[in-house]
């Protein structure tokens, strides 16, 4: 262990100067004693039941999903916003539909200490929709193209795949009635899958418009009217309030029911038969793997037209067994007027980051590491470190992907560590080689060492990495 030394003032009695008395201190990296002035907690704080951490392992798999999905954003000509977490609750209550179990059972709202009725954003499309009439978006060129990524909250029951604090990604194209828009979205989204190497299907349907719902939701209601007793309590309600909501059921009875029931795109005006056959179409054309799902409807009030989820068949919900999505979107037509803005169409998707980190986890596939490590700079010794702090730098600048372990003094823990990251090079700087000037260079696989000027090194390792 490297020792240096220090002066101990002393006076001697007679009043001559001090005399400086050597003491050799030994540096350590023992924590060193100090006196607590703290009570500890004997119940340590925990996290709030439906929230994770998103530990240091898994980060690789959010930077993997992020990076493509941002990558996909830029080549489609999308263009990034962040709304605030928290906004108005009337937003989602108007956008969402008071009747949804996200409005009725799952918003995180309270007052302000200044008596605003505020909710923590259980989805972001109401968010960007208000964004863009708050900055007249309508008057840029359409339509308006925007991606996001952030966290949603909902006070849902928590499971696997179920979270109270989760995130999305999402994309909204604002300002366009045509079709292409709606096939743009979903083939994004199956590209995105395929990217990231998740085999996924998407189901689509069309739940219509202001023109033809109506007269589905009439059929619907009297094809439930003789069979209320059967639905689940929840659905007995439903079929008043929200019939379409009964087809999203995941009771068995009222699944076994579903089988049966009308189906819309029989009921579709001719404006929307016209305008899902020809998505269906592209599609086709686009080689997307799609399911038309006749029952497929969504969580959210604000859709019309087209509507998509996307599902992997290896996640499913712990409880009933049914395919959790790791996504869904559609068109909403009329959200923005809605909301007080003009007359303006839009479509959009958002998925569940949570969801498919841990698909991509269990299907075993290998997110790749962004800065993998070249060159290990060990040090040994007092002088050495200070040396190594500089040189670190020098070599950082210089793109050079370099790690250290400063922390610790014994050169084995050091190499354990640089073993661990795979490095190619491993520099060792020691008292000795300080004073020659000089540095070790180890190389990895071949094991070869030899020894080079520390002025030199910088350039001699730009040299061996611009070779490879
Ligand atoms: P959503 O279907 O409510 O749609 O949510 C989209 C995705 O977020 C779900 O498919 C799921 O992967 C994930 N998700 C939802 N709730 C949870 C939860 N409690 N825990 C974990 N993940 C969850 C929307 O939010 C719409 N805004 C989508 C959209 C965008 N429509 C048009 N534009």
């Amino acid at each position: 262990m490297p020792i240096i030394n220090t002066a101990k003032k002393s006076v001697k009695k007679n009043n001559q100067p001090p005399l400086r008395k050597e003491k050799k201190i030994r540096l350590t990296s023992r924590k060193p004693k100090i006196r607590k002035e703290f009570k500890r907690m004997t119940h340590p704080p925990q996290l709030l039941r439906g929230m994770k951490d998103i530990l240091p392992a898994d980060q690789k798999y959010w930077d993997f999903v992020r990076d493509k999905f941002f990558e996909l954003s830029a080549c489609y000509s999308f263009s990034r916003i962040d709304t605030p977490i928290l906004e108005e609750e009337i937003l989602f209550k108007r956008s969402i539909g008071d009747a949804t179990d996200i409005v009725a059972k799952e918003m995180f709202n309270f007052l302000t200490l200044g008596g605003e009725k505020v909710v923590l954003r259980p989805e972001a499309t109401a968010s960007v929709a208000r964004a863009y009439i708050e900055h007249g978006m309508i008057n840029q060129p359409q339509p308006v193209k925007l991606a996001y990524m952030g966290p949603m909250f909902r006070y849902d029951r928590p499971q696997s795949g179920r979270q109270r604090q989760f995130h999305q990604v999402g994309w909204e194209t604002i300002g366009e009635f045509n079709m292409a828009v709606d096939v743009q979205l979903i083939f994004m989204v199956y590209r995105f899958f395929q990217e990231l190497g998740l085999n996924v299907t998407i189901g689509i349907n069309s739940i219509g418009c202001g023109n033809c719902r109506p007269n589905y939701r009439k059929v619907l209601v009297d094809y439930y009217r003789g069979k209320r007793s059967k639905l689940c309590e929840d659905c007995r309600d439903r079929v008043n309030k929200n019939p379409l909501r009964v087809l999203d059921c995941k009771n068995p009875d009222c699944q076994e029911l579903k089988s049966e029931a009308p189906q819309i795109v029989d009921w579709l005006c001719e404006e929307c038969g016209g305008h899902f056959t020809k998505i269906l179409e592209y599609l086709d054309e686009l080689g997307v793997a799609y399911n038309l799902d006749p029952y497929l409807v969504r969580g959210l009030d604000y859709y019309t037209k087209t509507v998509f989820e996307v599902f992997s068949a290896e996640l499913v919900e712990d409880g009933s067994r049914a395919p959790l999505a790791l996504g869904g979107g559609g068109r909403y037509d009329s959200l923005i007027e809605m909301l007080g803005g003009r007359d303006v169409p839009a479509c959009g998707v958002a998925l569940g980051v949570e969801r498919i980190v841990s698909l991509l986890k269990n299907s075993k596939i290998e997110a790749p590491i962004r800065y993998q490590p070249q060159v290990f700079l060990a040090q040994i010794g007092d002088q050495a470190k200070r040396k190594a702090f500089k040189l670190f730098e020098e070599l950082r600048q210089e793109d050079i992907r370099v790690v250290e372990f400063f922390a610790k003094d014994s050169l084995k823990s050091q190499l354990e560590y640089a073993d661990r990251l795979g490095v190619k090079y491993v520099l060792i700087l020691g008292q000795k080689e300080v004073l020659d000037g000089t540095i070790l260079l180890r190389d990895m696989e071949g094991g070869i060492q030899e020894i080079i000027s520390l002025e030199k090194v910088v350039n001699e390792l730009k040299k061996k990495f611009t070779k490879i």
